[in-house]
């Protein structure tokens, strides 16, 4: 984990939040690579969720909403978890963290407050004046806009249940402790589908949703020994949930824990909104001509999470000759799924002669129009492979001294380290086919 800790910040994957200040608790900034990374992620997640799919809509509703979103959802008087403090030392934790034995993790007293709900919601004030009137919250799900809008988008796009409205965004969690890198965070991007169905096969929908989940991060390529499901017990569920199933990851530094979860939300958020805004958010079933108010089953995963599971998951050393010496050495390489590599294809000329650069430059300038690319002349051919290799770009082109002669370049595979000559007006063409498919 340290090394992947490592490599996240030294290549600039991640970075902590504030860091000249210090840094902030559980606030991440992405570097140039992971904001590449979290877009091809949200990329897959997209296509994968609307694109491909006929009954499934896209939504961005705003991060700030009106107040009473948050008491009707039950968010303001159940999303909270057990504060204690200790007594001798004053660290506070979240009561059903610590250890069993209770002893404080600081100090090693055993001397507790009585737990307190602490609610995980930020406040803040809309216009000028801070008063209790004008207190509203940063969202901590953007599920609340889909159900706000589920009338909107029943008016405005001839959907028909059993069908999705998917959404991308930011949320934030005051969360008593965060830690473990990416894995509990305050501020956090998250994807979320909320699946609108016949309550009668709600239970059936949940089963499909999450094949289709697991499916999706198979495809992507975690490792299947990485990945399970576990069903929630009775106490863990949240105040909306009558089921829920997490995919889990094992992480390095926990185990198994959550990396999306799956929740059966029934018809409580949409009755709720009914009831409190006095607005109709009902479906007409044309079939039986019944007004029914759909059930709801959520499948919903953090892109940081998700960013960190594939970085774990890819993260290899291994041995390999090295291009100079032919002499085995330990590699570092990120073997990510290419779709979502940062960088897809590296020019590279082999030596910073002016007839090669010229060529690299022309390759580069062709290639970027489609792909995210980069040219580097600085530096032996080897350690520019190793660079490339860290941060899991799958692909390299070396134009070399042949190149003047064949109008052939060398294209290196980030896993075999295989070599093929291609000529330099068909490489295009070549990355399209090799990435086309996750
Ligand atoms: N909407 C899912 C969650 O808040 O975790």
């Amino acid at each position: 984990m340290d090394k992947v800790v490592s490599l996240s910040k030294r290549r600039g994957f991640i970075f902590p939040g504030s860091e000249i200040y210090s840094g902030l608790g559980g606030i991440y900034d992405l570097g140039p690579l992971g904001v590449e990374l979290a877009n091809n992620i949200k990329k897959a997640w997209w296509k994968n969720i609307v694109r491909e799919r006929d009954n499934v809509v896209g939504l961005d509703s705003a991060i700030l909403m009106n107040r009473q979103v948050w008491h009707t959802s039950g968010h303001v008087e159940s999303f909270a978890d057990p504060l204690v403090e200790c007594k001798n030392c004053h660290t506070r934790f979240r009561d059903d963290t610590l250890p069993k034995s209770k002893n404080c993790p600081i100090c090693g007293k055993k001397d507790w407050t009585a737990p307190r709900q602490f609610n995980l919601m930020f406040k803040t004030h809309i216009g000028p004046l801070e008063e209790e009137g004008t207190e509203t919250f940063l969202r901590p799900e953007t599920a609340q806009g889909i159900f706000v809008n589920f009338g909107n988008v029943i008016d405005t796009m001839r959907v028909k249940l059993p069908f999705g409205i998917a959404q991308i965004g930011k949320g934030f969690r005051n969360e008593i402790t965060t830690g473990n890198f990416l894995f509990r965070v305050r501020e956090f991007e998250m994807m979320e589908l909320e699946y609108f169905t016949f309550p009668e096969t709600a239970e059936k929908d949940f089963e499909y949703w999450q094949k289709e989940r697991m499916d999706w991060h198979l495809s992507l390529g975690l490792k299947k020994e990485s990945l399970r499901f576990r069903e929630h017990e009775d106490n863990e569920r949240a105040h909306y949930a009558t089921r829920s199933v997490d995919i889990e990851y094992n992480w390095p530094f926990m185990g198994w824990g959550e990396l999306e979860g799956i929740a059966n939300r029934t018809d409580y958020d949409l009755k709720q909104h009914a009831k409190m805004s006095g607005k109709d958010l009902s479906y007409f079933d044309e079939e039986t001509k019944k007004k029914i108010v759909p059930y709801v089953i959520e499948p919903s995963i953090g892109v940081g999470r998700m960013m960190l599971a594939l970085i774990i998951d890819a993260y290899t050393e291994e041995k390999a000759p090295t291009a100079e010496k032919g002499e085995a050495e330990t590699r570092t390489v990120l073997k990510l799924n290419p779709t979502l590599s940062p960088i897809k294809v590296a020019i590279l000329p082999l030596v910073k002669d002016v007839k090669l650069t010229k060529i690299a430059r022309e390759i580069h300038k062709d290639l970027r129009e489609n792909w995210e690319t980069i040219y580097d002349e600085v530096g032996t051919i080897g350690r520019r492979y190793r660079r490339q290799d860290e941060i899991g770009t799958p692909y390299c082109v070396t134009v070399d001294f042949d190149s003047l002669n064949d109008d052939a370049v060398t294209v290196r595979d980030r896993d075999s380290m295989k070599q093929e000559r291609i000529k330099v007006d068909e490489i295009n063409n070549w990355v399209m086919k090799k990435l086309s498919r996750p």
